[in-house]
């Protein structure tokens, strides 16, 4: 079974599309480097404002028959077809796909809204093409939205970003809690919080040290935290050159920290099925 991992918090700019991008990108590469077989992985970009597509493919015009909008309102027969049709190579990678978003996207959660099975129209057509790859990563908007629930009813993994801030870890139970009622509630019984990934963490700020510390020493929530990534100018100025961190600058901080979660991630996607 391909690993899906959702990236999802209803708090905007925690990282979301940051960790997204770069883990999938970040994941294709080792597992190249390790030799896997299908090192191919494909990047679903959910979210209107087209961040993830942007800076992966370089464009944010993508209408309405050759994005995500055109497999959300094909016939459920033909939408497996029409997805496989609308995914694109990103320029970052020729192993690095994606399905891009499209602003017409924020009308299509209206549009869907009184469809029947609505929040299965990603997971079904996806159930056909994730054999091709190695792992899949969804990005999702800032709220719990349609969208946000049909990548989550498509996932395996979710992972939440957050950044060090009280508000914010206050909003993980939220969270949680969502992602409880998706997999109860759309009875998608193999999704999981597989972890929780501190983004824009700035070690010299007493208040994050607190925060992660918190957050560590939280019964619950301290399981699942999985990786820290430093807050690093790096990773706007790559953004701004629609390049990856790894590519920008190797060596930058965040880069470092998102390649040491991706070792942990290219090991459950090696695991396959098993937990
Ligand atoms: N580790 C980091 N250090 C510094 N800046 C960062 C880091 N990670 C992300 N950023 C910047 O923070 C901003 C928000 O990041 P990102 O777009 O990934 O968040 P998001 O959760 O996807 O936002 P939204 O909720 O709007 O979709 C961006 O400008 C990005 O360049
Ligand atoms: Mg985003």
């Amino acid at each position: 079974m391909t690993r899906v991992f959702v990236l999802t918090n209803h708090k905007g700019g925690v990282g979301k599309s940051t960790s997204a991008t770069t883990l999938a990108l970040g994941l294709s590469g080792v597992l190249r480097k390790m030799g896997s077989a299908n090192h191919r992985v494909l990047l679903i970009d959910t979210d209107s404002q087209c961040h993830a597509t942007l800076v992966t493919t370089g464009r944010n015009d993508f209408v309405q028959d050759d994005s995500l909008y055109a497999v959300l309102m094909a016939p459920r027969d033909q939408a497996a077809a029409v997805m496989a049709k609308v995914i694109v190579e990103s320029s970052w990678d020729p192993d690095l796909h994606v399905l891009p978003a499209s602003p017409l996207l924020e009308g299509a959660e209206r549009e869907l809204m009184s469809v029947a099975g609505a929040p299965y129209r990603l997971a079904d057509p996806l159930s056909y093409l994730a054999q091709h790859y190695a792992a899949i990563f969804i990005d999702t908007r800032p709220s719990f939205s349609l969208l946000t629930e049909m990548g989550l009813v498509a996932g395996t993994d979710a992972i939440v970003p957050v950044e060090p801030r009280y508000l914010e870890t206050v909003g993980l139970m939220n969270v949680m809690q969502k992602i409880a009622e998706v997999r109860e509630g759309w009875r998608v019984p193999h999704l999981r919080v597989s972890g929780i990934v501190v983004s824009k963490m700035d070690s010299r700020i007493k208040g994050h040290r607190y925060l992660l510390d918190e957050l560590r020493g939280h019964e619950a929530l301290g399981k699942l935290l999985c990786g820290v990534i430093p807050a690093n100018e790096a990773v706007s100025y790559a953004h701004r050159q629609h390049q990856s961190i790894f590519h920008y600058d190797y060596h930058a901080p965040a880069g470092v920290a998102y390649l040491r979660l991706v070792g942990s991630l290219a090991q459950r996607c090696l695991q396959g099925s098993a937990r």
